[in-house]
């Protein structure tokens, strides 16, 4: 294997190095993956090891078209086909009943497995030239920001994945929302597809809580974390509307999302739109957050988001970012 990171290798390249058991490093919608053969528990091992992430955490498996499904999956709800044309490809995983013949380090041994159908094109051509379907976290070390581009990768993740398609800067910016149907459904992870969204298509739906007496241990979902998505830097959050002001004696870096908010005295300053967009904002959360987090600063502030379609999503980021356990925002239906 070469040691260093090859950005002009090819699909099938890659394909090739997935159904030869390694790891390969690919773009999708959302934020950059780290993949293996779902199949393949060696394999899917490997991703933990090179994250350092615990194994209750489970990895969501990529598929490339619907008609994967029943390899992977033991029944499938009709509510299944009504979300995945609203939402597939694109950012919305399903937790669905598994079959056994994914190993149980996919699913943490979890009844059930997280699947989703990525719209990036690099993405699908890589599931499809492998012919398997590809287990893939977030191509960061565990507990970091997540990588929107194929540099954070190799900031992130360095010699250890020497193979990384680079796919451009990731449209979406944020990760998958995830929705356990393995029940009623449940909102696990707030995310790239809004829950309104998914409100209009199947009904009322549920929002798992994080467990308040153990913040940083195993939850319903260990997205849950409390401290998660996080950069070095003390970060601390600001109501929206509600003025920013750097602490004295500090040098403080301000992320914001509009144009509208006062920015005296910061040292860096990060404003995601300048037309107050959610997308534009959710697509520079994590860059923003990196080039915050390596300007030397003692503390970052940061503006909450309207609470409403992609702003749910940023606000569970930033608030995770902060280590404080986020609150679940008014939309939610019922707590399960
Ligand atoms: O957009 C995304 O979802 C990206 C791209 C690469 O697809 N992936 C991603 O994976 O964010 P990861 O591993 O960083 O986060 C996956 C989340 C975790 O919080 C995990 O707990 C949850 O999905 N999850 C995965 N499988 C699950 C399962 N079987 N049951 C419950 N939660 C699950
Ligand atoms: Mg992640």
């Amino acid at each position: 294997m070469p040691a260093s990171p090859d950005n002009s290798t090819n699909v099938a390249e890659a394909a090739r190095r997935i159904r030869q058991g390694h790891l390969v490093a690919f773009p999708t919608e959302t934020v950059y993956g780290l993949g293996a053969n779902a199949f393949d528990a060696e394999a899917v091992a490997r991703i933990f090891e090179v994250k350092r992430r615990p194994t209750f955490d489970p990895l969501i498996v990529h598929i490339g078209s619907v008609e994967q499904l029943p390899d992977i999956v033991e029944s499938i709800p009709d509510s299944v086909y009504v979300l995945a044309a609203a939402a597939w490809p694109g950012p919305l995983t399903l937790v669905l009943p598994r079959k056994l013949i994914i190993p149980d380090l996919v699913t943490a041994g979890l009844p059930g497995v997280g699947i989703r159908l990525p719209a990036h094109p690099l993405a699908l051509d890589l599931i499809r030239q492998a012919g398997c379907p590809i287990a893939a976290p977030s191509a960061n070390l565990f507990g970091g920001i997540s990588p929107t581009t194929a540099q954070h990768v190799r900031d992130s993740l360095g010699n250890a994945v020497p193979v990384i398609l680079d796919g451009g800067p990731c449209e979406v910016g944020v990760e998958s929302t995830v929705l356990s149907l393995m029940g009623e459904p449940v909102v696990l992870r707030p995310g790239g597809f809004p829950i309104e969204s998914i409100i209009d298509t199947i009904g009322p739906v549920g929002r798992a809580v994080p467990n308040p007496e153990a913040p940083n241990a195993a939850q319903p979902s260990p997205g849950m974390l409390s401290r998660h998505y996080a950069p070095r830097t003390p970060l601390f959050l600001v109501n929206m509307g509600a003025d920013a002001h750097p602490v004295p004696g500090l040098s403080c870096g301000l992320l914001t999302w509009g144009l509208q908010t006062a920015s005296a005295g910061f040292a860096e300053i990060v404003r995601l739109s300048a037309d107050e967009n959610l997308r534009t904002c959710a697509a520079r959360l994590f860059a923003g957050l990196r080039t915050l987090d390596s300007a030397g600063l003692d503390a970052i502030i940061a503006h909450r988001f309207p609470d409403m379609g992609l702003g749910i999503a940023l606000n569970d980021r930033l608030q995770r970012a902060s280590g404080t356990v986020a609150e679940i925002p008014a939309l939610q239906i019922s707590e399960k």
